[in-house]
């Protein structure tokens, strides 16, 4: 598939600092480690090489830099913006043998992890240990530590647990200069002068590889439980918020919309919350610890009602049910991706999202009218994600030109609300083109000059992020 070739003599290189069996060049490698969940560009790297310890990883950067060869970083490849696209005959580096945990401390509550521990596979071993690691969302089963602090992941417990950012309490990174950096090595407290540590976070790998951290962990939470509720109008949400948020400790606070509902309904083989049908649906979790926090919780509920905020709802009395009411959430992404859908991922302040979202929705009804609209997100944190679905008939190059089109008058929404055009996806390719929107020209030109500095050659996965 590749046509762009690396010579014989970097091939042996490569092999010679990995060994034999960790450089592949086979057509199905080509093919799995070149992409991401994006579905936009076609995979075309002309090699994927696996190393085992930070200073494999230096090794190849270093060779990168001789021959000026492009790097992508490669975790779990879930990501939604074309961040770990390899499209034009780069170099993958695959962090899938650097997998492990280790040097757990209680006192501390940390753990290192390789780039390429699974999220899930952290999750579990915190709870091994009777803690928590809070960062989550639907694709946790495959997604690396690597590449969620590359993209400064977020996902569905932010309001309570914030972004991955707020779990790093060190790094481990190769720069694309070749240096190894060891920043903040655990410390809490650190006032040294500038945290280099948060340029890697949400990087997207532009500056140099992140090879291993120190993660936080936390006090597990006990008993959460889910409230799933029919609201009629957006508006109505922001109330619902408002009311359980000034009493309750929320862990969660989501939404989706009706179309959302019907379609993992008919194609996850999932249950309907209640029958009564609502415009859009809030999904609310939080610790219930005694029988006097659920009766606050029904009392909220019945106080959203009478305000005419809610038209029905449900709330999990067992792990069981609370898992299948998340899923109501958890399974739309999954769902839709069989429409190819046109996934947009923005924000702006909480408060400021009911007329966020009118002025979107007008836009998106004006110019999509034969498209069908999917709304979803985590609304606590003024978080939206819009997705347009593809028209079975039409190509998929007309389908993206056309969304394209449209970006603009979303993205002068997204301007005029101080918002951004990525909440938690990143930019990579795909919202690359709309960064100004979000950031001023001297913001980028510091950005271009902090990339030089760390990546002087320029071959940390170019393209992403800034031209
Ligand atoms: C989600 O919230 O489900 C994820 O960000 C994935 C998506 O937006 O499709
Ligand atoms: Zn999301």
């Amino acid at each position: 598939m590749s046509d762009v070739v690396l010579s014989d003599a970097v091939i042996s290189q490569l092999k010679a600092i990995v060994g034999e069996d960790k450089v592949r060049l086979d057509a199905e490698s080509l093919e799995t480690f070149g992409k991401d969940w994006t579905k936009v560009h076609e995979p075309n790297p002309a090699a994927i090489v696996f190393p085992r310890s930070v200073e494999e990883v230096q090794a190849i950067v270093k060779l990168a830099n001789e021959h000026e060869i492009a790097l992508v970083p490669s975790g779990g490849r879930t990501g939604l913006s074309g961040g770990a696209m390899a499209a034009n005959g780069e170099l993958v580096v695959s962090f899938d043998y650097m997998n492990q945990i280790s040097e757990f401390n209680a006192i501390d509550r940390t753990v290192k992890c390789g780039a390429g521990v699974i999220t899930e596979q952290l999750q579990t071993y915190a709870e091994e240990q009777g803690l928590f690691y809070p960062v989550d969302f639907a694709s946790s089963g495959s997604s690396q530590i690597g590449g969620n602090i590359s993209t400064n992941a977020g996902g569905i417990k932010v309001i309570k647990y914030g972004m991955t950012r707020d779990w790093v309490a060190g790094l481990t990174v190769v720069t694309g200069a070749g240096e190894i950096l060891e920043l903040n090595h655990g410390l809490k407290k650190n006032n040294s002068g500038y945290d280099m540590r948060q340029l890697f976070i949400g990087g997207e790998g532009t500056l140099g590889f992140v090879v291993d951290a120190t993660m936080n962990l936390t006090r597990a939470p006990h008993n959460l439980t889910v409230l799933v509720l029919g609201v009629p109008e957006f508006e109505a949400i922001m109330g619902v918020l408002n009311t359980f948020q000034s009493e309750l400790d929320l862990t969660a606070f989501e939404f989706f919309s009706e179309r959302a509902l019907q379609k993992v309904v008919d194609h996850a083989g999932l249950q309907r919350p209640f029958e009564t049908e609502a415009e859009y649906y809030a999904l609310l979790e939080f610790e219930n610890e005694s029988e006097a926090t659920e009766a606050l919780a029904m009392e909220l509920f019945e106080k959203c009602m009478e305000e005419g905020w809610v038209l029905d709802g449900t709330m999990s009395q067992s792990i069981e049910q609370q898992q299948n009411l998340w899923r109501l959430r958890e399974d739309i992404s999954e769902t839709i991706a069989q429409w190819t859908p046109y996934k947009n991922d923005v924000s702006t302040v909480i408060s400021k999202v009911p007329g966020f979202l009118n002025e979107v929705e007008s836009v998106v009804v004006e110019n999509y009218p034969d498209f069908e609209v999917v709304w979803y997100g985590h609304i606590g944190d003024g978080n939206l994600h819009l997705n347009i679905l593809k028209p079975d008939a039409m190509a998929k190059e007309e389908f993206f030109e056309r969304c394209g089109h449209v970006n603009k008058w979303l993205f002068e929404i997204v301007e005029r609300y101080k918002g951004s055009v990525s909440a938690e996806h990143g930019v990579g390719l795909l919202k690359k083109a709309y960064l100004p929107y979000c950031k001023s020209e001297g913001e980028i030109a510091l950005m271009r000059q902090i990339k030089q500095i760390f990546d002087p050659k320029g071959i940390m996965n170019p393209g992403k992020v800034l031209d």
